[in-house]
């Protein structure tokens, strides 16, 4: 059994994948299952904080003593993420959100019409919540964590992203069609603003997830 070494503490984590829609019946998303989100409120909870999980299109039960805020696009994440984040110790951004929404919402189904090419889809810019939160830090002391997903030059983009963020942490890891979205496990490497890297061994999300709080809580300190 743990420490409760988060008792009296408040945290905000972010789950899923945004859905950013077309039309009544379609959206732009993601793979995020919302697992390891949980896994984050899961644990956070466990060791005595008290847990916002701000979940995006996860299907998943909420977790026992967890607070569950469900959205489902990237705008509906910001306002519940910063309300959240007004009294929180630390914010955890595991959520996958859409960089950019389409620029118009049709509200009927948009037909297609035999005889016409496909229209374009424009998108326009959606807010940087985690950049957000980083520059605004609601209370004085709050760690701020995102998570990066990469495909490519994983270390490096993560390095690159952690200084446009702005977090105190980012935990970098690597997704494909088949990797980390939506399994059990996961495997990492957390960056830190003072240069520090912790490489997570391939295992639970679980497992990510402690280190995490592990170093969030060192921070809080
Ligand atoms: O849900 P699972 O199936 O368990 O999969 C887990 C995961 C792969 C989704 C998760 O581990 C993960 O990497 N989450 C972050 C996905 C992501 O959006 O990465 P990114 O590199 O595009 O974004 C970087 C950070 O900025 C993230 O913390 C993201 O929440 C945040 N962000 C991104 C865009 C935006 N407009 N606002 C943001 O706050």
């Amino acid at each position: 059994v743990r420490e409760p070494d988060l008792a009296g503490r408040h945290v905000v984590v972010s789950a899923g994948g945004t859905r950013e829609p077309l039309d009544p019946v379609r959206f732009l998303g993601n793979r995020s299952s919302g697992k390891q989100g949980y896994a984050l409120a899961r644990t956070a909870a466990a060791r005595g904080a008290r847990v916002t999980l701000v979940a995006a299109n996860a299907s998943m039960p909420d977790p026992a003593g967890v607070d569950v805020v469900p959205v489902g696009t990237a705008v509906e994440l910001r306002e519940a993420v910063l309300r959240a984040a007004a009294d929180a110790d630390a914010v955890v951004m595991a959520a996958a959100v859409a960089d950019f929404r389409p620029a118009t919402y049709a509200t009927g189904k948009i037909k297609k019409k035999d005889d016409q090419e496909p229209a374009p889809i424009t998108l326009v810019r959606n807010p940087d919540i985690l950049a957000e939160i980083s520059q605004t830090r609601a209370r004085s002391g709050q760690v701020v964590v995102g998570f990066a997903a990469e495909t490519d030059d994983v270390l490096a983009n993560g390095r690159v992203k952690l200084k446009r963020k702005g977090c105190d942490l980012l935990v970098v890891n690597e997704v494909g069609e088949r990797k980390t979205f939506g399994s059990e496990e996961n495997e990492a490497v957390v960056l830190g603003a003072d240069g520090s890297e912790t490489p997570v061994a391939h295992g639970p999300k679980e497992a990510l997830a402690d280190t995490v709080w592990d170093l969030v809580a060192r921070r809080l300190e």
